[in-house]
């Protein structure tokens, strides 16, 4: 069914972060990010789709030298979140062997996704690879992971905007909110693929 942009909007339930507290955020990431590797024309790597719009804003923010690449992936497998298997759709375009590499990632969950992507990245020789996350959810963490830069620390809901989608609606919002439970029971999610 389609909906309208103010059916969009009606299905938020609040906004947890507005589009000014993201950017403030974002530049404060791009100047750390700009000082810690300058003189070493790092490569910004993302996995799409979620990453799309944090990343634009980051690499704005951002004032050395630095190439930009993406890999998408998809979780298969059994509907419980903690299980399934995690397979490449994109690879990468750049050659990152002996580059300086930040993996720059919209929201780490359990952990999953970045434990399979970092250890790809690793066969690939990188000089270093360090992990920027916009969220984390340190507390559905099933692997111990850490980021060496993040956003905003500590997210414990759901939530969409600002790349980040429910059933791939919602990727366009300026800010990012949280769905009123209406929504999510409306658009409950088959259980199989699902795509980052
Ligand atoms: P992980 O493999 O469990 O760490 O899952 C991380 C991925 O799940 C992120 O890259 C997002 O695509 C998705 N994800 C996790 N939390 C949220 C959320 O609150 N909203 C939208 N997508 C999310
Ligand atoms: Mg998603």
């Amino acid at each position: 069914m389609e909906q309208t942009h103010n059916e969009i909007l009606d299905d938020i339930a609040y906004i947890l972060y507005t589009r000014e507290e993201i950017q403030a955020r974002v530049v404060e990431l791009g100047a750390a990010i700009s000082r810690d590797y300058a003189g070493l024309n790092p490569v910004l790597i993302g996995v799409l789709r979620g990453v799309f719009m944090f990343m634009a804003d980051l690499a704005r923010a951002i004032t050395i030298p630095v190439n930009i690449d993406f890999i998408g992936i998809t979780r298969y497998g059994p509907s419980t979140r903690t299980q399934g298997v995690v397979r490449f759709t994109k690879d990468l375009d750049i050659n990152i062997s002996g580059r300086h590499v930040l993996f720059v990632e919209d929201v780490i969950d359990t952990g999953l996704s970045l434990r399979y992507i970092l250890r790809a990245l690793k066969a690939r020789e990188p000089a270093s690879l360090k992990v920027c996350a916009l969220f984390n959810k340190s507390r559905s963490r099933l692997f111990s992971l850490q980021a060496d830069y993040i956003g905003f620390d500590g997210l414990d809901r759901f939530v969409v905007g600002y790349g980040l989608d429910y059933d791939e609606q919602y990727r366009h919002l300026p800010f990012v909110g949280v769905l009123k439970e209406e929504v999510i029971t409306r658009l409950r999610l088959p259980p199989g693929a699902q795509t980052e």
